[in-house]
């Protein structure tokens, strides 16, 4: 088996007296593409919170790997995390439209390692080329120089997808990629996350399940905050409590 990148123990999460997140346990391993489904509500976003370090755990650790290094992530602040190789993708778009593709990319380069200061400055040439590789891989390179407002709705999650992959992560967090995609630019968005895979974990969460059958190694069934059950996409989706619960009530 390959090597754990996070382990989620016990995890437990609280606003108030509500428990959005109840004892869960996993392990994500290296090169892994992880699902987390379940119903609306389930927890899904607020675990993904957990990890990158948004939401505080009321108990319980979350413990990542990363070059031989282990990290118990609730003590370490959000923006170390990413520098670390924890990258998240959010539920809502969050590219800036007043200022070109380019630039943008130029700017996940330095903010997630940290070299702010190098802004204004020409980035050194090993970033550049690592940009515009980017942009080719997501397909933007000739747009490079338009603003996002240009783009499709796809594009537009691949440009955020681009804008991760320039730091070069170790584990990217995607929330709901594909929402508002129609079929081939999710066909397309699963050809990038295989290809992603070659050089980092990830965990997505994801309504869409020809595109969760598409590319999952595993996949975690969240209810109510809990664990219902975890496995391939076959197993999940034969087992009763998954139909009754989710995806006999139009999960798809
Ligand atoms: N900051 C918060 N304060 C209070 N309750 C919250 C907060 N964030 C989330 N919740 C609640 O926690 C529960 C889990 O929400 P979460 O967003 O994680 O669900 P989800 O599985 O991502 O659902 P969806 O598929 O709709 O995105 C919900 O009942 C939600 O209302
Ligand atoms: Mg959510």
């Amino acid at each position: 088996m390959a090597n754990p990148i996070l382990q989620i123990k016990n995890a437990s999460i609280t606003f108030g007296d509500f428990k959005a997140v109840k004892n869960v346990s996993t392990t994500v391993y290296d090169n892994e593409i992880r699902f987390l489904i379940g119903p609306n509500g389930a927890g899904k976003t607020t675990l993904l919170d957990a990890i990158c370090g948004k939401n505080k755990l009321s108990s319980g650790n979350i413990v990542y790997y990363n070059d031989g290094q282990e990290y118990n992530l609730p003590k370490i602040k959000e923006n170390k995390i990413v520098n670390i190789g924890v990258g998240r993708k959010f539920q809502a778009p969050s590219v800036f439209s007043g200022i070109t593709i380019y630039e943008n990319m130029e700017l996940a380069a330095v903010t997630n390692r940290g070299l702010m200061a190098s802004i204004g400055n020409k980035l050194p040439a090993e970033i550049r080329e690592r940009i515009d590789e980017q942009l080719q891989f997501i397909g933007l390179y000739e747009l490079r120089n338009e603003y996002p407002t240009v783009l499709s709705h796809g594009q537009k999650q691949w440009l955020e997808i681009g804008m991760l992959c320039v730091s070069k992560p170790r584990l990217m967090l995607l929330d709901e990629p594909v929402a508002g995609m129609g079929r081939r630019e999710t066909q397309r968005t699963a050809e990038l996350l295989k290809i992603i895979q070659k050089e980092c974990a990830v965990i997505v969460v994801e309504h869409d399940m020809q595109f969760v059958r598409e590319v999952a190694s595993w996949v975690t069934v969240l209810h109510d905050g809990e664990i219902l059950c975890e496995g391939t996409m076959d197993e999940v989706q034969n087992n009763q409590q998954v139909i009754d619960v989710y995806l006999g009530r139009g999960g798809e």
